[in-house]
């Protein structure tokens, strides 16, 4: 069963987005935000937390971070973290997850897409694992 989920995404030239536009899509998750346009406290009452950045100097983008600072109090909450990258990703889940930390999410999950020019085909792989982690 999927959870009461919300799917929050920065994207500077559109790639990570396109890839929380499919995970929308295939998980039938209707609540998809951009961080950059969307207070923190609008995830107040999801239980899981669908997160996405692009890879920016082999570390997430600093309004990833600086969005998951302002979190409210995540305790006993998940996250699942996605990114999207050309060529290294470097620590950006580390780094992603240890923020979470701190916010009291444990993140169960982390998928990336590689590519230079994205299309939905990427997405397909780390879609599914998705799928199988929320439908165990
Ligand atoms: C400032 C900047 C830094 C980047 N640093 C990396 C990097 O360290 N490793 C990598 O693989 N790709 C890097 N990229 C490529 C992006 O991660 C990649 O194109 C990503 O899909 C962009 O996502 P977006 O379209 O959602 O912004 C960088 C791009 C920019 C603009």
């Amino acid at each position: 069963m999927v959870m009461n989920s919300c799917i929050l995404y920065v994207s500077l030239t559109g790639n990570t987005r396109k890839f929380a536009e499919n995970i929308s899509n295939e998980l039938k998750i209707p609540a998809v935000f951009d961080i950059t346009t969307t207070e923190p406290t609008a995830v107040k009452d999801f239980d899981m937390i669908i997160l996405g950045t692009p890879v920016h100097g082999f570390n997430p983008s600093k309004e990833s971070v600086a969005f998951i600072k302002r979190l409210p109090n995540g305790e006993g909450k998940q996250a699942i973290l996605f990114c999207t990258y050309r060529l290294w990703k470097g620590r950006v889940f580390g780094k992603l997850k240890g923020e979470m930390k701190k916010r009291g999410y444990s993140t169960i999950l982390c998928v990336s897409a590689k590519a230079k020019e994205f299309t939905d085909n990427d997405f397909v792989e780390p879609i599914q694992k998705i799928v199988k982690t929320l439908t165990k």
